[in-house]
């Protein structure tokens, strides 16, 4: 290694522990070179030395990139990314996010990507390959049940194990695939003690079990105690703490630390450092080309989810009217995550009408400008009447609205539209029937008060600075949406598991354990607006001749055709889904393993593979502390989506005893 632990004195070994301010390491008085750290997941956050903000690709959020099931569109987006942090300096990406959105009111599910483990897994591991593809380093973040904002530095996450492995720990194992540099661990305590001072957590899981070998970085400010932290196996504790050096000073002379522990986060730091010297950073996206793929992600990650009587794709030569200031400027996730992006949009009602060169294409800000109607001066009567006359007799009328505010530090305090855009579509849809809701929200919302009496629903999402042209893009047809729920929709808050109870402020108890998301609304039995994995096209397709191939004792080939049986040019997302029959233990209904997006011109067939293995089938044994695959009898399931499963297979697993040991990853040599 280059850098050698021993050419450091003891302060200078303990200031590389920490950063010199919240975005920077230690140069070990001038020994080392530093490594700039800079967020987030959609897009680059970065500051200047006045603490101004640069701009950077504003990306669509990770909620987003997930509706969009393609792998290929998450490494691109990961390497877009990268090209901004080359561009402007920073060595290591703080993302992505992968906690599991457990209830629909945390104020970050923006900034991850599902309810469920695989889908989040798989998706988070291709964005880091790409990150990582242009010599930028990647910050696996939060480890872990940081599953909401609200008393998110001392509220305790207290998870069973089967949760932790089969839901919690999940996304980040299939993650680590990836190799990311770092792992970002989480402010809350999981089961009693601080994530930052977990050990079991840091070195039994994250390094002993699932054998990741570089660098574990704090959230920042989340560490109670430096010599805790360093002893749990955190290397690098940010940012800048002062109390870090006379902490670690006293308990190494109090015998708590030792020199080999210090000197092993040391090292890790140091192999950070020179990871990021030999990395070759490369752009290979003009600044144009990033804004283009910030507008594809978009376009495939934005989701239908009604078309009544198809009154979508709008057609040229219609009468529209375009309603909402989200129209001009779509909101997007606070926090961290924020990205300042100096891209200006068009407005939807300015490329509607450029798409539509014979349509008539009106605006109206709506009868809820939200400042007026939210403040004492209660918007104007004439502003509602000018509103609701201009909608009168339109062909369609496209109303732009979102839910309650999202962002970090924070939970959302209910899951319906803000009350001005309910009373809006309400008092719209007594002048025109054909109202199309283009929900700027991105995370789950109760549509339930007004659905059933508009024509249209587009999920917008936060789709970052493509927005305006990917949605007008669907709105007109020239592109097919393809983008499905990366969670479920209820009907209601109250028909999630937690509802609005946040824990006592001291405990939460996932007493869910692992019936998360759709796992827990198909055990309960609860109907669900739009379950997980669903979303509309323009196109139709049919699934057809599915064959099974085993190729090994847990190994199969899962193999369907998928007609596009439409004259429109689209893409399916198929699902795979696998259901332990007969379990000797209580297990989901049915559990995603596989998915795949295929582009299929008018009329074409083409025919899908997806591989199962033994994690396809096993669950977490506490009894045996490993993942347990039983004998007997599974169904491969391949659908639409979670509720619309369009063929069934079924599967016999029969392993000897020892092939079952050496299937499983066993943790611990018994
Ligand atoms: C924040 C977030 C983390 C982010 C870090 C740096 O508090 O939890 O995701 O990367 O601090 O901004």
């Amino acid at each position: 290694m280059k850098y050698d632990v021993n050419q450091l004195t003891l302060e200078e070994k303990i200031a590389l522990l920490t950063g010199i301010n919240e975005w920077q390491t230690s140069s070990a008085n001038g020994k080392l070179p530093q490594i700039f750290v800079s967020d987030g997941p959609n897009g680059l956050q970065m500051f200047d030395e006045n603490g101004v903000r640069k701009s950077a690709t504003a990306m669509p959020a990770l909620s987003l990139l997930a509706q969009t099931w393609d792998k290929e569109l998450a490494y691109l987006d990961g390497e877009t990314i990268a090209n901004d942090a080359a561009e402007k300096g920073a060595d290591i990406l703080l993302a992505p996010g992968v906690n599991i959105k457990r209830t629909p009111l945390n104020g970050r599910n923006f900034e991850y990507f599902s309810e469920d483990p695989y889908l989040s897994g798989v998706l988070a591991r291709e964005f880091i390959k790409g990150v990582q593809s242009r010599g930028i380093g990647t910050s696996l973040k939060h480890f872990c049940g940081n599953n909401r904002e609200k008393g998110r530095r001392v509220q305790s996450s207290e998870i069973d194990e089967r949760a932790l492995n089969e839901i919690y720990y999940r996304p980040f194992e299939i993650a680590l695939e990836a190799k990311p540099w770092t792992v970002m661990c989480a402010y809350n305590p999981v089961n009693g003690v601080y994530a930052s001072e977990n050990k079991k957590l840091l070195k039994g899981v994250l390094r002993d079990k699932f054998g990741f070998d570089g660098l574990i970085v704090s959230d920042w400010a989340s560490v109670q105690s430096s010599y805790k932290a360093l002893k749990a196996t955190i290397d690098l504790i940010m940012p800048y703490n002062e109390d870090t050096l006379p902490n670690v000073k006293a308990a190494l002379e109090k015998g708590y630390i030792t020199m080999e522990e210090i000197d092993a986060c040391v090292t890790n730091v140091l192999k950070l450092i020179e990871k990021v010297q030999n990395a070759n950073k490369q752009i290979n996206y003009t600044k144009k080309e990033r804004h283009e793929n910030a507008v594809k992600i978009a376009k495939a990650g934005i989701t239908l989810l009604k078309n009544e009587e198809n009154i979508l794709p709008l057609k040229d030569g219609g009468n529209y009217l375009v309603v909402g200031d989200l129209s001009k400027k779509p909101i997007g996730g606070l926090g961290s995550a924020y990205v300042q992006t100096d891209y200006e949009q068009k407005t939807v009602t300015e490329l509607l009408q450029e798409k539509l060169p014979n349509a008539q294409v009106g605006y109206d800000k709506g009868a809820c400008a939200c400042a007026d109607w939210a403040g004492a001066n209660r918007v104007k009567l004439e502003y509602a009447k000018r509103c609701y006359v201009e909608a009168y007799g339109k062909d369609a009328v496209v109303v732009f609205v979102s839910g309650d505010t999202e962002g970090e530090s924070f939970d959302r305090s209910h899951i319906k539209l803000k009350r001005e855009y309910e009373e809006l579509i309400e008092n719209l849809l007594k002048y025109n029937k054909n109202l199309i809701i283009v929900v700027n929200s991105a995370s789950a919302i109760d549509m339930s008060d007004w659905i059933d009496d508009v024509k249209a629903v587009v999920y917008e999402g936060f789709s970052g600075e493509g927005t305006n042209e990917a949605l007008s893009s669907i709105l007109v047809g020239e592109t097919n949406p393809s983008g499905k729920l990366a969670e479920s929709f209820p009907y209601d808050l109250d028909d999630t598991f937690t509802g609005d109870y946040a824990g006592d402020g001291f405990v939460e108890w996932y007493n869910d354990s692992i019936f998360v998301g759709y796992r827990y609304y198909e055990r309960a039995g609860i109907d669900v607006l739009f379950p997980f994995g669903y979303g509309l096209s323009y196109s139709k397709f049919a699934y057809s001749n599915l064959k099974i191939e085993q190729t090994d004792k847990t190994d199969f080939t899962v193999s369907y055709d998928i007609t596009n049986t439409s004259d429109v040019d689209g893409a399916e997302v198929s699902q795979v889904y696998v259901k332990d029959v007969f379990s000797m233990v209580v297990r989901p209904e049915q559990e995603l393993k596989g998915f795949e997006k295929t582009f299929l011109k008018a009329g074409e067939t083409k025919t899908v593979s997806v591989k199962l293995d033994f994690r396809s089938f096993a669950y977490y044994s506490t009894a045996l502390d490993r993942w347990h695959a039983e004998n007997g009898v599974f169904e491969i399931r391949i659908g639409a989506s979670s509720q619309d499963i369009r063929l069934v297979g079924k599967v016999n697993i029969e392993l000897e005893d020892d092939e079952q040991q050496s299937q499983a990853f066993v943790y611990y040599n018994n």
